[in-house]
């Protein structure tokens, strides 16, 4: 077991967002960026909440990504927008794309933002969740670093796709139902963690650089290995498709033309979104919808779990109750987590040179 340092919510986010000020970010920007990051912690989801800050440090000191960079609005009509992100901090921008979709469906009905030369945009859920918490339907994909193997091939050479559809509550009382997940067998950030922690991989994460299973965490950064995608072939179909929705349609890189610092491949990341967010109540009373997601719950909820499992969860489920549990108590992170805190914060000013690990979160 790896040591760990419990810190509150509270703390995470002031780190996370002196930490981007720290970067060369506007006090609103951090603000932005950090909400990401904490929502990505209180729903348990530790691959990448404030452990990330570390990889955005290393994108924007390898020149990838480009903290002065403004989000444009290239053009749009009434219901679709297509924007260009100037190879700007993706955690910074993606939330201002997702909210025109939500604006445009407001007014549209439909709202559908494509947006080009973007980077990491954390996770896929906080996206669509905000669709789901003003009753829409959201729907968000991007492309990612080349990690993921095509099915039956040698080599990384797409990314995992990250994607989240979340539906509005029904009118169960229970939170949205929603998807929030990449198309490989599990994030990249898993991978991370399992270095941090010192654990090698379960078998069917990974495959190395002739294909082959492994057990290794570095093969994929260091010696040619791969992630693989989740359900076989239907898997990797599906990760195609939401790397053509999120990257192609916008024309930003696919693949292995997506740079990422531990490969140093391109000048850029230049990865894209697709961004759609939908008003379900210009086609039939909410009321109505409300009433069949409650119903069409609250049948998947009342399923018999098999021998040794609790009970069955609905998607999101499992992360809605994290968020109780770690606004009450905090989380416990990886003493490595808050190294690289250390580290980074004494490299961007935030902490003075002779600061220690009992400094980070003061
Ligand atoms: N920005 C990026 O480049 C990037 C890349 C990869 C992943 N991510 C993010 O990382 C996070 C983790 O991704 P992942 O692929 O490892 O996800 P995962 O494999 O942990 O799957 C999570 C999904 O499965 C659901 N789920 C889990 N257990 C369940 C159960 N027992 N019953 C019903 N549903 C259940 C969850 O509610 C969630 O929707 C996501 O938030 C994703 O958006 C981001």
């Amino acid at each position: 077991m790896s040591e760990t340092v419990h810190v509150t919510m509270a703390q995470t986010y002031k780190v996370c967002v002196e930490t981007l000020k720290s970067f060369g970010f506007s006090e609103e920007d951090a603000k932005r960026g950090a909400e990401v990051l904490y929502e990505s912690d209180l729903r348990g989801v530790e691959s990448h909440g404030i452990a990330r800050l570390q990889f955005y440090a290393d994108f924007i000191r390898s020149g990838m990504i480009n903290k002065d960079a403004e989000l444009e609005l290239v053009s749009e009509t009434r219901s679709m927008a297509y924007m260009n992100g100037h190879d700007g901090l993706g955690i910074v921008q993606a939330p201002r794309a997702m909210d025109l979709a939500i604006e445009k469906a407001r007014n549209e009905g439909i709202g559908l933002v494509s947006v080009t030369h973007a980077g990491h945009f954390g996770i896929a859920g906080y996206y669509a969740l905000k669709a789901a918490r003003q009753d829409m339907i959201g729907f968000a994909i991007a492309n990612a670093v080349p990690i993921v193997a095509a099915y039956g091939g040698k080599g990384a050479v797409m990314g995992n796709s990250p994607f989240s559809i979340a539906f509005p509550k029904g009118d169960d009382g229970r939170e949205p139902t929603m998807i929030d997940a990449a198309c490989s067998v599990v994030a990249g950030g898993k991978i991370e963690i399992q270095i941090r922690k010192g654990e090698q991989l379960p078998l069917g994460w990974c495959v190395d650089k002739d294909g082959n299973d492994t057990t290794d965490p570095w093969s994929i950064l260091k010696d040619g290995g791969a992630l693989l995608p989740f359900g076989g072939i239907k898997g990797y179909c599906l990760n195609t498709m939401f790397e053509m929705l999120a990257a192609v349609l916008p024309g930003a890189a696919t693949g292995v033309d997506v740079g990422y610092p531990a490969l140093n491949q391109h000048p850029h990341e230049d990865i894209g979104y697709f961004f759609l967010a939908i008003d379900p109540s210009r086609l039939r009373p909410l009321a109505d919808l409300k009433k069949d997601i409650g119903y069409f719950n609250d049948k998947l909820k009342s399923t018999p779990p098999k021998e040794g499992l609790p009970e069955v969860f609905l998607p999101g489920e499992i992360e809605f109750r994290n968020v109780k549990k770690i606004e009450e108590k905090g989380v416990d992170l990886n003493i490595n987590v808050v190294k690289d805190l250390l580290r980074i914060g004494i490299e961007y000013g935030r902490l003075p040179a002779d600061a220690t690990l009992d400094d980070v979160f003061k």
